[in-house]
């Protein structure tokens, strides 16, 4: 697997407001914003012949920080004037908006289901960035995402964009992670240096590997800060 980037980053109090997470800009010096930027760098970098576009965010279990790296990924990649979308596609959960503070009444599931044009759905948060929500909960969320319409309309944003930023579920609890990582061109594995059991990381690696998905790498969030200062950057 190639190693992309591994960060280190400590939790920020008052993490119920999930406004706080977005530390690209609310604190841009910091050890955690310069993290993601180094995670932009090899994104930008790393793969030069064969640069992927559409990524997707998803992690072995819940509340591993895949939404909170989706989201300050986005901004960093939208501040070097990469046109950046992010897709909100955990469609049984979805807290995109709610970081950016963006209101949810129409998102993606208007779109796949052809109600509304991507472009009368979308919001800017930032120049640069624009994030599509979920809108209304569908009953059936993997048959939409398994759906020849949604293959399409990852077709078109992707001719549309430098980066399509996809934030997925746990992999652990659903298949849509999986049925994601086909459309994509590469995933990104968050995984909490707290919580992430080698077992549940094991398991994901396989059933990423049975659908033939590209591992970009692994994002591990949450690393405490050592006696020595962070734990730096650890590549496996
Ligand atoms: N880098 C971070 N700084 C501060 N808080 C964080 C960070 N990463 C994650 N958190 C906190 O951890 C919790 C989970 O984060 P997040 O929603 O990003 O995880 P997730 O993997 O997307 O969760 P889910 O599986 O529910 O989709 C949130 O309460 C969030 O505020
Ligand atoms: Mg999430």
């Amino acid at each position: 697997m190639a190693e992309l980037e591994v960060w280190n980053n400590e939790r920020r109090s008052g993490e119920n407001d999930l406004s706080g997470r977005l530390v690209t800009l609310i604190d841009p010096t910091s050890v955690a914003a310069e993290a993601y930027r180094t995670l932009r760098t090899n994104l930008l970098y790393a793969l030069v012949d064969n640069p992927p576009k559409v990524i997707v965010m998803t992690s072995p279990g819940p509340q591993e920080g895949k939404s909170t790296t989706c989201a300050n990924l986005g901004i960093v990649l939208a501040q070097a004037d990469k046109r950046t979308l992010i897709l909100d596609c955990d469609l049984r959960k979805p807290v995109v908006h709610k970081v950016f503070g963006l209101r949810n009444i129409r998102g993606i599931v208007d779109v796949l289901v052809g109600q509304r044009r991507v472009e009368d759905v979308w919001q800017e948060p930032l120049l640069g960035l624009k994030v599509l929500p979920v809108g209304p909960l569908p009953p059936n969320p993997a048959e939409l995402l398994s759906s020849r319409r949604f293959a399409e309309f990852i077709a078109s944003v992707r001719k549309q964009f430098d980066y399509v930023l996809i934030d997925a579920p746990p992999i652990g609890l659903v298949s849509d992670p999986a049925v994601l990582a086909t459309q994509g061109d590469g995933v990104l594995l968050v995984l909490d240096a707290q919580k992430t059991r080698k077992t549940a990381l094991r398991e994901s690696m396989r059933s990423l590997e049975a659908v033939g998905a590209n591992v970009l790498g692994t994002v591990m969030n949450n690393i405490k800060k050592g006696k020595g200062g962070y734990y730096g950057y650890r590549y496996e």
